[in-house]
């Protein structure tokens, strides 16, 4: 079996994150979400991975690579537009990443609890041609859904304007060869994609076996802060502590704390779960549970709590805790000395700021 993973897409609710960086390579427990997509493969015993990559190819490239260090062989799918999941797999048949073999597919920024190992092990082993994974979800009109008959699944909507059933489609798909002719055979949709969720009732609609598997544990599609937010927490809670960092006398951590190599605390408190990245120096300062300081960084005198901080910031000085906050790349945040006293910013386009 292959492994195809999404990785393309403009990552609008993300802004304005992703006006610079592509929304899979944000960090969650300080690791690129994209980066589970494939470990999940290859621990599903999957080596053979396809991504395929749009607007943001020279930097998803750039953090993969040829994917040695997972463990697998990496193949970029070139897609020249974001027009639809069933677009991007029919572009991987036209690159001949695809061909006759069963594959799964991944969206880049969706994580599952536990991976995807009993999933590909239950697809393999059973008759099928398509396997869909669902889980059961308050608001379904914001996906696609699949209504089941025992252990088939008789019909799939995409974003659903009247109920159907409250079981959305997880970004993860396994396929057999026949998908190719639903991917070629399909119409784009309202909002102008090919989308894969057309392309499964195709198969329906075509006599194909579609067997769904309905998850239990978390799942989270990316897109959005508040999910990163979730996510990140979630993940920090199944870390064991490992101080493979310094920290001084004065300084304290307690329960799960994971200290990257090079990370330095000096007369601060780490209160865990939370992961300090490499070569990051916190300094007279509190990290409180569920933070993720990323490499590179420099916390001084100020308290952060509850958020995801990625590489090379500086937050220094800080007057009140910061909570609930993922700041992107490079970003000075500081108690500014220069009178008069005022809030100075330059936020991108699309910043969300909260004051006190
Ligand atoms: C896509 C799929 C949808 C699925 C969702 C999962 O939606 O089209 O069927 O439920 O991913 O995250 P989109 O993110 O394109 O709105």
């Amino acid at each position: 079996m292959k492994g195809l993973i999404l990785s393309g897409g403009k990552g609008t609710r993300l802004r304005p994150i992703t006006y610079t960086s592509a929304k899979q390579l944000v960090p969650v427990a300080n690791k690129p979400v994209l980066f589970y997509a494939v470990e999940y493969l290859v621990a599903a015993g999957i080596d053979e991975v396809g991504i395929v990559v749009g607007d943001t190819r020279a930097e998803v490239k750039a953090a993969v690579g040829d994917g040695s260090r997972f463990g697998a062989r990496v193949t970029y799918v070139e897609q020249d537009q974001p027009l639809g999941l069933a677009h991007a797999v029919k572009t991987a048949y036209e690159q001949g990443f695809l061909g006759e073999e069963r594959f799964v597919m991944l969206l880049g920024d969706n994580l599952i609890e536990g991976g995807i190992r009993n999933l590909v092990e239950r697809f393999r082993s059973r008759e099928m041609n398509c396997q869909v994974i669902l889980k059961q979800v308050p608001d379904p009109q914001n996906f696609g859904v699949a209504v089941l008959e025992g252990d088939r699944a008789v019909r799939l909507v995409e974003k659903p304007r009247e109920f159907l059933s409250d079981l959305a489609l997880v970004g993860i798909y396994m396929f057999d060869q026949n998908v190719r002719e639903a991917v070629y055979a399909i119409q784009p949709s309202w909002r102008g994609e090919l989308e894969i969720t057309d392309a499964i009732q195709y198969l329906l609609e075509h006599g194909y076996l579609v067997r769904p598997y309905v998850h239990q544990g978390w799942w989270f599609d990316t897109g959005k802060m508040e999910d990163l937010l979730d996510v990140n927490r979630y993940l920090l809670e199944t870390q064991e502590q490992k101080l493979r960092g310094t920290l001084d006398d004065c300084s304290r951590v307690y329960g799960r704390v994971v200290l990257e190599p090079g990370a330095e605390l000096v007369g601060s408190v780490v209160r865990g779960p939370a992961i300090i990245g490499e070569r990051t120096r916190v300094v007279n300062s509190y990290v409180g549970p569920f933070t993720s300081i990323y490499h590179d960084c420099l916390v001084s005198n100020s308290e952060i709590e509850h958020s995801i901080v990625m590489e090379n910031c500086c937050l220094s000085d800080l007057p009140h805790r910061l909570e609930d906050s993922l700041i992107g790349r490079n970003v000075e945040l500081s108690l500014s000395p220069v009178k008069p006293k005022a809030f100075k910013m330059m936020l991108g386009d699309n910043s969300k700021v909260g004051l006190l």
